[in-house]
């Protein structure tokens, strides 16, 4: 936004004095160079890095890979999933290169810098613990690979000549529980002002008060001005607009010499519209700073209107309505894109995520990435917003606990500034299942953390995701919390929730179901850290950990409980890393916890929730395949996951009987190892035939609604022989920016059209005119294929290639061609 204003200034004539007086912000994207070396002399402006390689911004270094058991191979006892004595974790943290040192090195010019003014560097986040040189000069250092952080760079520029930046980054072994990323993997930004200029992150609106007719919008303004400057010579103006830009109400106010670090405005907008997950509707606060009748600064900030409220035993209140968070975790990898940013990767996750019905998402366990946070405010997705994964106990050896006493609170205060003016942010949470929890005493970390959120922040309330339920209900941990939240263990929720003072319970962390996308296992039996020879978990959704379960066990608290204010289940998607329960059973390296796999295809699971939380949308979907060549007579459970309270099943035409949801089933009374080696949670949601024998040819389920009239049907036949590739793109309309991306599901059909189940062929990908083929995945979590190869076996008959746009516009045509399968072609425009 606002390089667009001074792209505006610039088109409507304004001569370059008057351009170069007001704010300009340009990405560092193209020109980098990168090396894996590591020496001093790298910061020297006139080194020679010729000979490095040469990177565009956003950048991760380790995704290309070779995966290799040996890379940050832990030997360590994961004490938290009550591993005892050390074992050998190979894939624990991806299996990738993202362990030591890289460089990464950029001339560039700032046409508008001028000793009057001033000039930020601003990193989006950079992994990790980031050193800053310019021109040769040390300008600061971050250590926390996920924050936001910015530097004044302006005593260290030279104006009207070439600049060197520096930066050399170091991660180091056993410090992540999972794919961390590595180096430039989000965006950097150089923002240049005036010498009286808004700092970034410098306003702070909130909306205390909203009813119908109208609203209060109060706005906060830090303001810097140049030393020994007459506060009362400047003024500051705040337009507001709304989601159509018309401008809607505007308010000046003249600083003093008492009112200039802080000031405070507020505004009133009649008939608001509120933000919320089904309306994501967004206004626009232009902040102007004036001097005398000079304009020296301009700030845009995007805000929405909408109240939330969390009322003891109630429940959680988005805009006066009740509102169940029906939300998941992830983590920020982008699957075989690694951590490097991607506006529309992460918008096809909220898309897929959204069509599931899910309203929120909680960035375990880390700082998100600002085109997450933006994206989710303009699509109408809630966040929960996390900064640790541990505090000053270590959880890794060489995780944050290296640097929690030093910078906890730095990181806080960038967190929380960043994205407090983001309505989709709902809640900040403060730390994950953090070792100090079993601390008696160390609730005073808890509290000392959520005041500085409180200080910073008092309009959203402060949660922490803890898996001792005990514990922490005894030692005070999680009674100082505004939000007790509990990872796991709902069979606790009753208990703790007494004796706890909120009245309000989170499942801030819940299921970690495992499963592998078109992976059955026979017999259908409820498992906890199953493992097979063939390192995949069963697609019927019956798996868990040892400390978990299965989405029911948490689906009947949170609809029985009326103190239960909903869950994030662990995960959406999956990620690279932590590929439990096959800790040690390389090349297992990525997880199988996603409810959609890391090729953004949906599992079976996607259904169940969907046919939970999304009532809106019809969903009746089929498990498992029906090709099963060898098991012919042989019992093969059939599941529905549907949205409609019964239906009947015929297998080639023979009706296996009729199954309705058994709503009468409790939380209490299905406790018992019986009721969960019997599904009974299970009845009341899923629609199962646990006797149905194979034979192949067709099932079909006909749904049935309340009034018991049939009102849709589905059917899934045994396939034949693959015959020919079927593509579908996400978008086929991309933009030609060099960054847009297409996501193309490859699946091979027999010649009727049905997806061969077991398919494996390996395919080759040809991408021709305005775009480039930039990854693919299959979501098998022990495939060691590269990710950048064009070429990758189907997994479960399926896989997705990744296209992206050039910097031209034109026609984008991408082929897939396997031997002995008749191959397909799309065509996509890039504009
Ligand atoms: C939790 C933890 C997550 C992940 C998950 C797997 O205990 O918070 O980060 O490790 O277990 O089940």
């Amino acid at each position: 936004m606002k390089r667009n204003w001074c792209i505006l200034i610039f088109l409507f004539g304004f001569n370059l004095i008057c351009f170069s007086q007001i704010r300009n912000e340009v990405l560092l994207k193209e020109g980098w160079k990168f090396t894996r070396d590591d020496n001093p002399e790298f910061v020297d402006p006139d080194f020679d890095d010729r000979a490095w390689q040469p990177v565009v911004v956003p950048h991760d270094w380790a995704i290309y890979g070779p995966f290799s058991s040996q890379n940050d191979k832990q030997n360590v006892a994961i004490t938290q999933d009550g591993q005892k004595e050390a074992l050998e974790h190979a894939g624990r943290t991806g299996g990738l290169p993202f362990v030591g040192v890289g460089w990464y090195r950029i001339e560039f010019e700032l046409p508008d810098f001028a000793p009057d003014r001033q000039s930020f560097i601003l990193f989006d986040g950079a992994m990790s613990q980031a050193n800053v040189y310019i021109n040769g000069q040390k300008v600061g250092e971050w250590p926390n690979g996920y924050n936001s952080f910015y530097f004044n760079i302006s005593p260290y520029l030279v104006s009207g000549k070439k600049n060197v930046l520096a930066v050399r980054l170091e991660n180091l072994p056993e410090s992540s529980r999972w794919y961390p990323g590595a180096g430039l993997y989000r965006n950097v930004h150089i923002i240049t002002t005036s010498d009286a200029y808004i700092p970034i992150w410098g306003t702070y609106i909130t909306t205390p008060v909203i009813h119908k007719d109208f609203a209060k919008v109060n706005i906060r303004t830090k303001v810097c001005l140049p030393e020994n400057a007459d506060p009362g010579l400047y003024t500051i103006e705040t337009v507001i607009f709304d989601s159509s830009h018309k401008e809607i109400q505007k308010t000046k106010t003249s600083l003093t010499s008492l009112l200039y670090g802080d000031i405070s405005q507020e505004i009133v907008v009649k008939n608001p519209v509120l933000w919320s997950p089904d309306q994501p509707v967004l206004y626009t606060a232009k902040t102007f700073l004036y001097e005398g009748t000079t304009l020296k600064d301009q700030y845009s900030t995007p805000f929405g209107i909408r109240s939330i409220e969390i009322i003891p035993e109630k429940g959680f209140f988005l805009n006066g309505e009740k509102t169940v968070f029906k939300g998941v975790c992830n983590h920020h990898d982008l699957g075989p894109l690694g951590a490097a940013v991607n506006d529309a990767a992460i918008r096809r996750q909220i898309r897929l995520l959204k069509d599931m019905g899910c309203n929120a998402i909680r960035t375990s366990h880390n700082m998100p990435a600002p085109e997450l946070v933006k994206a989710c405010d303009e699509m109408g997705m809630m966040l929960m917003v996390e900064s640790f994964d541990e505090w000053n106990t270590p959880k890794c050896k060489n995780g944050y606990n290296l640097f929690f006493d030093e910078w906890a609170e730095k990181d806080l205060v960038n967190l929380i500034w960043n994205y407090r003016n983001n309505p989709s942010v709902v809640m900040w949470c403060i730390g994950n299942e953090v070792p100090n929890q079993w601390t008696e005493g160390d609730c005073k970390i808890a509290k000392r953390l959520q005041d500085i959120c409180h200080r910073e922040d008092p309009s959203r309330p402060v949660t922490q995701g803890m898996d001792a339920p005990d514990a922490v209900v005894n030692n005070n941990f999680a009674a100082v919390m505004d939000v007790a939240g509990f990872n796991y263990r709902p069979f606790r929720y009753q208990v703790n929730y007494k004796k706890l003072p909120q009245g309000i319970i989170l499942g801030s962390e819940t299921a970690s179901t495992v499963s592998s996308r078109g992976v059955y296992k026979f017999p259908v039996e409820r498992k906890a850290m199953q493992r097979y020879e063939d390192h995949q978990s069963s697609s019927y959704d019956v798996e868990h950990c040892g400390w978990s379960n299965l989405p029911e066990d948490d689906f009947i608290q949170h609809e029985d409980l009326p103190y239960c204010i909903g869950e994030f289940v662990w995960t959406g998607f999956d990620y690279l890393g932590e590929p439990t329960p096959y800790y040690t059973d390389w090349p297992s390296h990525s997880s199988l916890f996603g409810i959609i796999d890391l090729a953004g295809i949906p599992k079976d699971r996607f259904y169940l929730y969907r046919s939970h939380w999304n009532r809106e949308e019809e969903t009746l979907h089929i498990l498992p395949h029906w090709t099963w060549k060898g098991r012919e007579g042989e019992i093969t459970p059939v599941f529905v996951y549907t949205n409609y309270p019964s239906a009947e099943l015929f297998i080639n035409g023979k009706s296996q009987g009729k199954r309705t949801k058994d709503l009468s089933i409790g939380i209490d009374s299905t406790y018992t190892d019986a009721a969960q080696k019997s599904f009974e949670r299970q009845k009341r949601y899923r629609l199962m035939w646990m006797d149905t024998r194979y034979e192949p040819g067709t099932v079909k389920v006909v749904a049935y609604d309340n009034e018991g009239k049939a009102v849709a049907e589905k059917e899934v036949h045994t396939a034949g022989k693959p015959h020919h590739l079927v593509l579908t793109a996400d978008r086929d309309r991309l933009a030609a920016d060099g960054e847009d991306l297409s996501f193309i599901n490859v699946k091979v059909v027999d010649k009727d059209g049905n997806l061969c189940p077991d398919a494996t062929s390996k395919i080759k990908f040809k991408v021709k005119g305005a775009g480039v083929f930039r990854a693919a995945a299959n979501g098998n979590p022990a495939s060691l294929e590269s990710f950048q190869k064009p070429e990758m076996k189907l997994f479960s008959g399926q896989l997705t290639a990744i296209v992206q746009t050039i910097s031209k516009a034109g026609t984008i045509i991408f082929e897939a061609s396997s031997p002995g399968i008749k191959s397909a072609s799309i065509k996509l425009i890039s504009e």
